[in-house]
């Protein structure tokens, strides 16, 4: 709607108005003062990444698959929250892999492999520091200096990841000239094939992994501390939450996904994550929380605790169930079997159990039948999914690759059944109804078998228990 005022007034352009709470000064005079008398920067050289020796063999997969062509990895812009704020900046998971980079990779970057003429070039594009020369170092909210920190210039990362390095202002040209044979991640082939080439962690991702997951295990540490306190709280979800969140700052880069934090009935939510709930003394809180690295690996772990430090029969009786159908699970899983039948074998355990309980309307073994399954009403998801630098890694690797292949040495998955009564579900008894338990381990699979990374948590409810009594 229109004023007298607004049509009178001649307008300010409404691109120009963001800047109007802090105007620079930029007469010539400032300028030459602002740039002047800074100490050279420092142009020593970092050490060789210990991520850079496992990125190289990676990017040359990846050159070895695409002959003729100029890849672009491109690690993505800053993602606006609002207006020009952002969300914390996080890189394609393809372009973290490939350079190693971790969370101090400047946004915008671009990687470059260009196989054409039988050889492999690989860049890397990058925004680097602004010389105290341009105004952009006081005068850039978005990447200058005095906002965001320095940036690194091109020898230097060019040292940390043993890549060749240039100007991102090079990069249109760049592209220009190779457009007839450049390849990108909007390519279906080359996503594929990026997503596929995580399936398998080298080293260093399981050695990172190991760290993200041990720092996870001191934010169950953290959870566990903070139950008592909790129940003080209108709203206590979230001082579980937050005491999470502080160990995933604290010791890594940040959360690998949002935690949920669901107490009682939201247990039955699967992705509860609102987190406003009272956390009640004799009632569930189920944690899914993991904290991500550095590097971005990151781990995802659920425990579903009593809040007051014991199961109740009911309670006990529902969590060893799942623990049996996760048990079944780790029983089986080893080189050779089809990653599909993790989620079987949890299956015939959530049917027996919910068999026992009296609430198939068949038998166990017939509501396994294709076109029965009645005791997925109960668990609706899956049971496990490749683990990495995205909570669910390889997301776009072909079934034959995933679903469909067998479990290889190197692989880390979760293995995490559950079972959930919404608290309006007639067909169970009234003294089930709103309790969820979901039991989530992290698992690399070894040569005979996998190790459950996560097993520093108690998994069993006696141990739970036990464990919950050094925190009270
Ligand atoms: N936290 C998401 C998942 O368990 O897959
Ligand atoms: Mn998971
Ligand atoms: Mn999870």
């Amino acid at each position: 709607m229109k004023t007298m005022s607004n049509e009178a007034k001649p307008e300010q352009q409404i691109e120009s108005r963001g800047t109007n709470r802090s105007r620079t000064p930029n007469s010539p005079e400032f300028l030459a003062y602002i740039g002047s008398n800074w100490a050279e920067p420092n142009a020593s050289l970092p050490a060789l990444h210990e991520a850079a020796p496992f990125a190289a063999k990676r990017r040359k997969a990846v050159a070895e698959a695409f002959v003729e062509r100029v890849i672009l990895i491109a690690a993505g812009p800053a993602v606006t929250r609002s207006n020009d704020t952002e969300y914390r900046y996080r890189p394609h998971a393809a372009f973290a892999h490939l350079t190693g980079w971790g969370s101090a990779t400047v946004p915008d970057s671009v990687l470059a492999i260009d196989t054409r003429g039988g050889s492999i070039k690989e860049i890397l594009f990058f925004r680097e520091t602004a010389g105290r020369d341009s105004e952009e170092f006081f005068a850039n909210p978005a990447i200058g200096e005095f906002w965001v920190g320095a940036r690194p210039g091109l020898a230097q990362v060019a040292a940390l990841l043993g890549l060749e390095t240039r100007s991102i202002r090079d990069l249109d040209l760049f592209v220009e000239t190779a457009a007839a044979h450049t390849i990108e991640l909007s390519n279906p082939a080359l996503a594929e094939f990026v997503s596929e080439l995580r399936l398998i962690k080298d080293d260093y991702e399981i050695a990172e992994m190991r760290k993200a997951i041990a720092a996870s295990i001191e934010g169950f540490e953290a959870v566990a501390r903070s139950l008592k306190p909790a129940t003080k709280h209108p709203r206590g979800e979230r001082i579980v939450e937050t005491a999470f969140f502080a160990k995933a700052r604290a010791e890594g880069n940040d959360l690998g996904y949002d935690t949920i934090a669901a107490a009682g009935s939201h247990a039955c939510t699967l992705h509860w994550i609102v987190n406003n709930g009272e956390v009640r003394d004799g009632e569930l809180i189920l944690v899914d929380a993991g904290v991500e690295v550095d590097s971005f690996y990151t781990a995802d772990i659920t425990r579903t605790l009593p809040i007051n430090g014991k199961f109740t029969d009911v309670q006990r009786h529902i969590y060893e169930a799942v623990r049996e159908a996760a048990d079944a699970v780790f029983a089986v899983a080893k080189p050779g079997l089809k990653f599909r039948d993790l989620h079987a074998t949890a299956m015939k355990v959530i049917a027996q159990k919910t068999a026992e309980l009296g609430l198939l309307p068949v038998s166990a073994q017939e509501s396994l039948e294709q076109d029965k399954q009645f005791h997925r009403r109960w668990m609706v998801h899956g049971t496990s999914h490749h683990l990495g630098i995205d909570v669910h890694d390889c997301a776009q690797a072909r079934r034959e690759m995933y679903l469909d292949s067998e479990l290889k040495p190197g692989m880390i998955f979760t293995i995490e059944p559950g079972l959930y009564f919404q608290p309006d579900d007639l067909l169970v008894p009234e003294e089930l109804r709103g309790i969820g338990v979901r039991i989530e381990d992290d698992v690399l699979v070894t040569e005979t078998g996998v190790e459950n990374l996560s097993s520093a948590l108690p998994r069993s409810a006696d141990d739970v228990e036990a464990w919950l009594a050094n925190f009270s």
